[in-house]
């Protein structure tokens, strides 16, 4: 959908804000390919990863300071990958220095925060996206498009399964409320509430359940830390505003599932006609089953296996990683083409809703219907 005409000079300019790990996993190699970008600038408060990163991305403006990447007229986009406590205050700076943000998951640390990013976003009509990376796996895409052009027939299953066998050591700011909000809930099963919304529709009600195993009080190197306040176990039962049931669960506890680091990431929707499996592990390939058939691997057509006009080869690389840098070919396509991000901060709110909901409904042992009105 073509929102507003844009004549954006390119490359489009482009900082990162948190030089973390997903920065350096598929955003830099996003920004890398794309012809129509440039990163600019590298942002983080910790200045010996910032004086790494001039090694690793190349030569950029670099600062600790967040406030100067919002104020600088020559950074036209920016990615936001720093912990979630600071997606609000980061992201509502850079609306207000007039730039594009493609923010990580979760949103915000609630719906609040996200609906507010939204608002903020949508009022100065600048892109906005937010970087559910699972949506873009050719298996998911093609899995959508037998879905809506009828070829499952009536969904009336969601299920997923995301299983990590993670160490049982600190995970860092991700495992306490203040800075992360809730653990694999707002990490892995946000990702699958947002897909499975994209797929079924709007979740309408839901029942949900956390659970944490693992303590936690311990660094990798085996020095003493506060203990984990956060879940490890997420789980939730929905139904869907068209009609439909999902369930839903993740846990980084699954031993026995390291499968290189990628686990197990499992989604199917069972349709009145048939059967369609997405699985992380080979996501250039979908399972498919008929009534009274077994369930077999079918290949994703060459269209669907990386976004029109995007230069990326789907044959080269590791399939279950370079999917990723077609977030950055959307995210700069809306800012050149003055369309949509698919998905949005309307997105990202929405699936924060939901996830909101998990700890209330879990807190109070009931059903919670969602209500995420946007404002
Ligand atoms: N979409 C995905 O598939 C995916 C994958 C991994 C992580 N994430 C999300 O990305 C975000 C970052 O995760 P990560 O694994 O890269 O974490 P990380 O800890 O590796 O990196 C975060 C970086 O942000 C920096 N930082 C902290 N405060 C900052 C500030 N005020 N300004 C600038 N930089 C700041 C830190 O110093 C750190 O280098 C999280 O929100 C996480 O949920 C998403």
């Amino acid at each position: 959908m073509h929102a507003k005409p844009v004549h954006m000079p390119q490359p489009v300019r482009i900082a990162i804000i948190g030089a973390g790990a997903v920065a350096d996993y598929h955003h830099v190699p996003g920004i890398k390919l794309d012809p129509r970008a440039k990163l600019v600038a590298a942002c983080d408060p910790n200045e010996a990863l910032l004086a790494k990163r001039q090694q690793d991305w190349g030569p950029t403006k670099s600062t600790t300071k967040y406030e100067e990447i919002a104020a600088d007229p020559d950074i036209d986009a920016v990615i936001i990958c720093t912990p979630n406590h600071t997606h609000l205050p980061i992201t509502l700076a850079c609306l207000e220095g007039g730039k594009h943000v493609m923010c990580e998951k979760p949103l915000g640390l609630n719906f609040a925060e996200s609906a507010l990013m939204y608002r903020t976003a949508r009022d100065r009509n600048l892109r906005h996206m937010t970087a559910f990376t699972y949506r873009f796996a050719p298996s998911m895409i093609y899995l959508r498009h037998l879905l809506t052009s009828g070829g499952l027939g009536v969904p009336r299953h969601f299920r997923s399964q995301r299983f990590l066998d993670w160490p049982e050591t600190s995970w860092s700011w991700r495992q306490y409320k203040k800075t992360a909000g809730a653990g694999d809930l707002f990490d892995m099963t946000i990702h699958r509430i947002d897909y499975a919304q994209d797929l079924m529709g709007q979740m309408t009600a839901i029942c949900g359940a956390v659970a944490q195993f693992a303590p936690r009080d311990k660094n990798p190197d085996g020095s003493a830390c506060p203990p984990s306040e956060v879940d490890d176990w997420s789980a939730l039962i929905c139904q869907f505003a068209r009609g439909g049931v999902g369930v839903l669960e993740g846990t980084t506890l699954a031993k026995g599932y390291h499968f290189d680091g990628f686990g197990h990431d499992w989604a199917e929707v069972n349709g009145s006609e048939a059967t369609a499996v997405y699985q992380l592990k080979e996501p250039n390939t979908i399972l498919v089953g008929r009534h009274g058939e077994s369930l077999k691997k079918v290949e994703v057509p060459r269209e669907f296996l990386a976004p029109a006009g995007s230069p990326r080869d789907p044959s080269q690389g590791v399939p279950s990683t370079v999917f990723r840098y077609d977030l950055m070919w959307e995210f700069v396509s809306a800012i050149v083409e003055g369309s949509d991000c698919v998905p949005g901060f309307d997105h990202g709110a929405s699936a924060q809703a939901v996830a909101d909901a998990v700890l209330e409904s879990f807190d109070k042992r009931t059903w919670i219907n969602i209500n995420g009105d946007l404002g």
